[in-house]
């Protein structure tokens, strides 16, 4: 069982612009981006994964994009510090619900990263973006407070500006990508690493059809990412396709919005 959480989008808004997705001229339906919200966590729930809730901030419009507020991995919790100011404050509410559900090690990160924005948990390694939010200096830090090895991987394209938009985690040894979004040492280091890895089209990657949450099994991608639903159900996956139209507006989708615990081992 996965175990998730989420920040329901109760003050969701696009108020300024941090990445080339948001245009706060153009207006947001908020009853609608909590239809489309409640529907994935209804989802997540369906598939027999725990969902936990965190409490949305008023004045934190990009709250709801939970996997930028931490990484958990093996029961420690290395929080976000968040690269534009908009969003330093979500950090504090990530502290303070860690510590009171009693994990061991909760700590906020010394270097900006933006948690499993850039941080990407694949088997016993972590691929880590960087190039637009992330301080490289923070890979180095993630790699010694999980204690497990941390494979850099340098962005380029300012629409794919968290690992999370342009690479998806299916299982522990398979990933699908975007290669354009990558310098070139980055992309010989991915197809190094996984020979067999799906690639997606500049359609589907515009799409946001790689900010996708895999168990293992089930894929939930935004449903506009057609090749990579086919190209997903050929390996044997099951696809789900997901319509965040709204959460698209912040630059964000499925993954954006749910951030994995992972539990201490054993
Ligand atoms: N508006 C948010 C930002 O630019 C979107 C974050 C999307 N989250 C993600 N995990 N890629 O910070």
């Amino acid at each position: 069982m996965r175990h998730y959480l989420m920040v329901r989008p109760s003050h969701f808004d696009v108020e300024y612009s941090i990445n080339p997705w948001m245009d706060p001229g153009k207006p947001t339906d908020p009853q609608l981006a909590i239809a489309q919200w409640e529907w994935l966590r209804d989802l997540h729930v369906e598939l027999g994964h725990r969902v936990d809730l965190l409490d949305p901030v008023p004045g934190l419009p990009d709250m709801v994009y939970a996997a930028n507020g931490a990484t958990v991995v093996n029961g420690r919790v290395l929080v976000a510090r968040f690269h534009h100011r908009q969003r330093r404050r979500e950090a504090a509410a990530y502290l303070t619900w860690f510590a009171g559900q009693g994990y061991r090690d909760v700590q906020q990160a010394q270097w900006h990263n933006e948690g499993e924005g850039d941080f990407l948990v694949a088997g016993s390694r972590i691929l880590a973006g960087t190039g637009f939010r992330t301080d490289p200096r923070a890979h180095e830090e993630a790699a010694a407070f999980f204690g497990v090895p941390v494979v850099g991987l340098t962005l380029t394209d300012p629409r794919y500006y968290h690992l999370d938009t342009a690479l998806t985690v299916l299982d522990e040894n398979l990933v699908m990508y975007f290669p354009e979004a990558f310098t070139e040492e980055s992309r010989r280091r991915l197809e190094e690493l996984y020979p067999d890895a799906i690639t997606a089209s500049a359609a589907d990657a515009a799409a946001f059809g790689l900010n996708a949450v895999s168990d293992g099994r089930h894929v939930i991608l935004p449903q506009a990412a057609t090749g990579l639903i086919a190209q997903l159900r050929e390996r044997g996956f099951e696809p789900i396709g997901a319509d965040l139209s709204e959460l698209l507006k912040g630059g964000g989708s499925v993954k954006c919005c749910t951030l994995e615990l992972r539990p201490a081992h054993g």
